[in-house]
């Protein structure tokens, strides 16, 4: 038994444990593709605590821990006395009494970290305003499936310098990607985080979308108004128009380049209608392997051996 561990960031795992995991979930998929039975979270319960709405990260999760043998409790702030103001430091003490994981999305990083700090059991970040970890595990899981490797290939983000930015400067400072992120100069990423990234020589970080897309092998992108931002909807709609991902930014990159995105997806904002159809198998394909690396993440944060 080793100390529980928390994946409260792409950072908490070190490059081993990131590619032990994305091992597993080439494993567990190929389990669940032969439709065989493997329960190894018999009985185990999951607490998912969700103050934001969620499709993938909320189905994903409660399938994921079910086909593993165990089950999930879902909870949102209004129906717990987290919405009336209960403590996330006892509401970590006393769910840690039931079950033997939390998954939380929520607005801040502190309170993900909070409940880290004091659940007995491993919280995991089903997204906050400033990573989603999650996802971005799922995604370098699909370009390894679609394209062979991640490492050897341009990797572009183009949009907002959100969450999911973020976390793929996480990715990128965990596994030395060859990345490209291209922001508008008023949304850009997180700073400590570009800093360190910019050690890494295949990172770069600029304003050009274009630049950006040149030559790259996957082009991601995600919305332009992530939840609770709703209220500058209009001026970032304006603020992002050149970062669309369409046939004119595409033909910048290389020929066999795969768009990718981690929806929901808005037509015509960040994404053409016609390139989103032209790579929806791939971007759903993304969406499933969030399953499947998250049955490997559970299986590993549950099971610490
Ligand atoms: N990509 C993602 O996390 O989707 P949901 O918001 O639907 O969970
Ligand atoms: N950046 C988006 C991601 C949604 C999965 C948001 O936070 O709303």
């Amino acid at each position: 038994m080793r100390l529980k561990r928390d994946f409260t960031k792409l950072l908490d795992i070190n490059e081993e444990e990131g590619m032990h995991l994305l091992e597993r979930a080439k494993i567990l998929k190929k389990i669940r593709n032969n439709k065989k039975e493997y329960k190894p979270l018999k009985d185990r319960t999951l607490a998912m605590i969700f103050e934001k709405a969620s499709t993938r990260t909320r189905v994903s999760f409660e399938v994921g821990i079910h086909e593993l043998g165990g089950h999930a409790i879902f909870l949102t702030a209004g129906e717990t006395q987290i919405g009336r103001g209960e403590p996330i430091k006892d509401t970590a003490r006393v769910l840690s009494r039931y079950v033997d994981a939390i998954i939380i999305r929520t607005y801040s990083q502190d309170i993900v970290e909070e409940l880290a700090c004091w659940a007995s059991v491993p919280v995991i970040n089903g997204l906050s305003d400033l990573y989603h970890p999650c996802q971005i595990l799922g995604d370098l899981f699909t370009i390894e499936e679609v394209k062979g490797d991640f490492r050897n290939l341009k990797i572009a983000y183009i949009g907002d310098g959100n969450n999911v930015a973020n976390s793929w400067i996480e990715a990128s400072i965990l596994f030395g990607l060859n990345m490209a992120i291209a922001t508008p100069k008023n949304y850009k990423p997180e700073e400590t985080l570009l800093e360190q990234a910019k050690k890494n020589k295949g990172f770069t970080f600029i304003d050009d979308p274009y630049e950006a897309a040149k030559d790259a092998d996957v082009v991601n992108t995600d919305v332009w108004v992530s939840m609770g931002q709703e209220q500058e909807k209009q001026e970032r709609k304006k603020a992002f128009v050149a970062y669309k991902i369409d046939e004119k930014l595409l033909k910048n990159a290389k020929n066999d380049a795969i768009v990718m995105h981690c929806l929901p997806a808005y037509r015509n904002q960040e994404i053409s209608e016609g390139i989103f159809e032209r790579f929806q198998d791939v971007i759903f394909t993304q969406a499933e392997n969030r399953l499947h690396v998250q049955k490997a993440l559970l299986e590993w944060l549950i099971k610490n051996e």
